[in-house]
């Protein structure tokens, strides 16, 4: 069978994930790589010793080869543009989380697959770990009843990470996007994605404005985005999500994952927050507890984890999961479905807490 030809859009940091991780496909060709910055995808290929392997400054170059499918690695505020151009010009679409910056951007995106017909599936590799999958199936057993509430979000004490993430115009959103929307996917997974219809959210940036804690060199300018933001999330059938995230703050953990349901409950702890940079639930899972009675009397059991968490495990599987989706035709891994829900959070949040007052979430129908 011929190989599954790969291109690859913005060849920054993550985008080495991803070339790792199709270099270990052998049905994968990688046939070329764009980035805007010169000089930056023939460095990029040159690391991988793909010498042969064009590069490109401009993305229409790259989809004139006729890739069947690329990963969109770019600034979260170009990932609509990158994601839209490719499906138009015929190939399939892995793209990094979060989906976008605004809800608009990423019906924008989910119009555009609906016309062309090509997979766009979104990049939450944490899906893909063992411990992840076991939340999903506790909570979706039955065990707990009726869920009516979620606490998630997740936070780090210092995990303020570098330029591209905090400069509003790259970026447009800070922690609430770069980490929130993983506690926002491992909760609305699990429970099933449903419809939210009002925010009312908080948003701060006291820590990255303050080169006591946040050095603007490595800023390489002005912090522009949030880095702590909470919010209380109220959705169509009546759940109401708790959601907390940080990047920086006088507290070890924001808080656990709690899902309450009429007959149990379930806890599952941060990852690390003992670590300045754990917190957030973007590959591992911390201990997972959940609560019911028995007979009249409470219990409280530890549920034992499956496995040690290998992040750089789950970018293979994620790429791998969208190849073989390309070579079936689809279903696409992680639909767009159910990913705007979680944009018209993270959107619901930006303009709630601009607005400092609640807000309603509507999604037109596509
Ligand atoms: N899944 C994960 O665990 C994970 C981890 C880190 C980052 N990310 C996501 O990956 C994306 C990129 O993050 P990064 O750390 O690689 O950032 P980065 O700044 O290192 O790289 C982004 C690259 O995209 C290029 N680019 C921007 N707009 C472009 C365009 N229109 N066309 C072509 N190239 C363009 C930039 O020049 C840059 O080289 C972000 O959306 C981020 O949220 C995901």
């Amino acid at each position: 069978m011929d190989k599954i030809r790969i291109g690859i859009i913005g060849t920054g940091g993550i985008a080495h994930n991803h070339m790792r991780s199709y270099l270990q496909m052998e049905d994968v060709e990688i046939i070329g790589a764009s980035d805007i910055i010169p000089g930056k995808a023939r460095a990029f290929l040159d690391e991988f010793d793909l010498k042969d392997v064009p590069a490109f400054e401009n993305n229409d170059e790259l989809l004139a080869l006729k890739p069947d499918g690329v990963s969109v690695c770019t600034y979260n505020t170009t990932h609509d543009v990158c994601a839209i151009a490719a499906m138009k010009a015929g190939a399939n679409v892995l793209c990094e989380k979060p989906m976008s910056v605004t809800l608009d951007q990423a019906v924008a995106m989910a119009k555009t697959q609906k016309e062309t017909g090509k997979i766009l599936t979104i990049g939450f590799q944490p899906r893909y770990g063992e411990n992840m999958k076991m939340i999903k199936s506790l909570v979706r057993s039955g065990e707990l009843g009726h869920i009516y509430y979620i606490q998630t979000g997740g936070g780090r004490r210092r995990g303020i990470p570098g330029r591209t993430f905090v400069q509003k115009d790259l970026a447009g959103v800070g922690c609430l996007a770069d980490i929130g929307c993983y506690g926002l996917d491992m909760a609305l997974n699990a429970v099933g994605y449903r419809k939210p219809v009002t925010v009312s959210a908080y948003a701060s940036d006291y820590f990255g404005k303050n080169p006591k804690y946040y050095d603007p060199i490595k800023g390489g300018g002005e912090f522009s985005v949030d880095d702590f933001t909470c919010a209380l999330i109220r959705f169509e059938d009546g759940l109401v999500m708790d959601f907390r995230m940080s990047w920086a703050m006088h507290m070890d953990t924001m808080g656990d994952t709690l899902f309450l349901g009429t007959e149990g409950g379930l806890k599952v702890k941060s990852p690390h927050p003992e670590v300045n940079w754990g917190g957030a639930w973007d590959g591992g899972v911390g201990d997972v507890y959940m609560y019911r009675d028995i007979d009249g009397n409470q219990v409280e059991v530890k549920i034992p984890k499956k496995n040690e968490d290998d992040k750089r495990g789950f970018f293979f599987l994620k790429c791998r999961d969208f190849v073989d989706a390309i070579k079936t035709n689809g279903p696409s891994p992680i639909p767009w479905q159910e990913i705007l829900y979680n944009q018209a959070i993270i959107d619901g949040i930006i303009r709630s807490s601009a607005a400092k007052h609640e807000v309603d979430v509507v999604i037109p129908e596509i």
